[in-house]
């Protein structure tokens, strides 16, 4: 048996997962320090790579080999085929992406080595998002996980909404994550049709969350605010950082998930993206609990940082060598 089987054979018998948001082109360049104005600076090493929250999701579940489909708009001009050509080379599935002849989003991407920092300049031009009529060309019975970013709050409550009448009266439900990084009050209805709620440290400083635990006891608070019949509640997790994570079940308790120093810090680009393809894959592929899965999330997005792309990230499923 080759390493891919062997790699494979967690996922058999599980339905497809979905990563809905955007594909773009991140290009990377490492620096010794952070660029001054005006000055030229040379890059000590660089490279370019299909990036975007969920198409780098679906990168991480691919190579953890899980069954994956990427669900966002693609770009039909020529020079934005290389996103296509690696997403259908890694086997991640894309013919319900639907595509439009605009220029594909990009980032341009600087890794300090002394500040040990990442900065992403991020282009999207007002690239389409995919909306409900696409989603509505779906076949919702092949999949058993989705999870979406918080973009677009039209869309993406229109595509949540469906996902809960689907859902409804229905033994074999599809898990319902999503991650908000950005404009939290105009997201927040979202809170409402998902089983798992992720957070992003960028959300602290606009929010106010001093602390992982502060951010979890204010969410809690929020939530308890909402009136209304039949509210779900999602489990609650929030990223850190260096500091790991923190997490709050259905019950409203709060644990902290420790943080997984990494050997060395390469390239921080996508730790966070790493944390929610490891723990999906750990909550739905390996059946694991809530804490081993946030730990399992924390551990990749350290190891992530250690080389650069996502591609060392499959070494864990392989057996150790003695
Ligand atoms: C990393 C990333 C990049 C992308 C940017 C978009 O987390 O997904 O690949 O350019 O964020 O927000």
């Amino acid at each position: 048996m080759g390493d891919s089987d062997k790699k494979l054979s967690w996922a058999v018998g599980k339905k497809t997962v979905m990563c809905v948001g955007a594909t773009s082109i991140d290009f990377v360049s490492t620096t010794k320090t952070f660029p001054e104005p005006n000055k030229l600076e040379k890059a000590v090493g660089g490279y370019w790579i299909r990036g975007g929250n969920a198409s780098n999701n679906c990168t991480v579940l691919s190579n953890l080999g899980v069954k994956v489909e990427f669900f966002g708009m693609l770009s039909s001009l020529c020079m934005f085929q290389v996103l296509v050509d690696d997403l259908k080379a890694r086997g991640i599935i894309v013919e319900n992406c639907p595509t439009c002849d605009q220029p594909a989003p990009f980032a341009s991407v600087i890794l300090t080595k002394s500040t040990k920092t990442r900065n992403i300049i991020s282009c999207n031009s007002n690239f389409p998002h995919v909306d409900i009529n696409d989603f509505r060309k779906l076949d919702l019975s092949k999949y058993g996980w989705i999870h979406m970013r918080a973009l677009y709050f039209e869309n993406t409550m229109a595509m949540i909404k469906e996902l809960a009448a689907y859902n409804a009266n229905r033994e074999d439900k599809i898990v319902v994550s999503v991650e908000f990084d950005h404009n939290l009050d105009d997201m927040w209805p979202l809170m409402d049709y998902c089983d798992y709620a992720i957070f992003s440290k960028q959300l602290a400083h606009p929010n106010g969350w001093l602390s992982i635990e502060d951010a979890c006891m204010q969410l809690d608070e929020r939530l308890g605010m909402r009136f209304g019949l039949n509210l779900k509640r999602p489990c609650l997790i929030v990223l850190w950082g260096d500091q790991g994570a923190g997490f709050m079940d259905l019950a409203g308790h709060y644990t902290h998930s420790k943080p997984h120093k990494p050997r060395r810090i390469v390239d921080a680009l996508g730790a966070g993206d790493t944390f929610v393809g490891a723990f999906i894959y750990a909550l739905y592929i390996r059946e694991r609990s809530l804490p081993v899965a946030v730990d399992f999330g924390n551990r990749m997005a350290s190891y992530k940082c250690s080389k650069n792309g996502y591609d060392h990230i499959a070494n864990i499923l392989l057996p150790p060598v003695l």
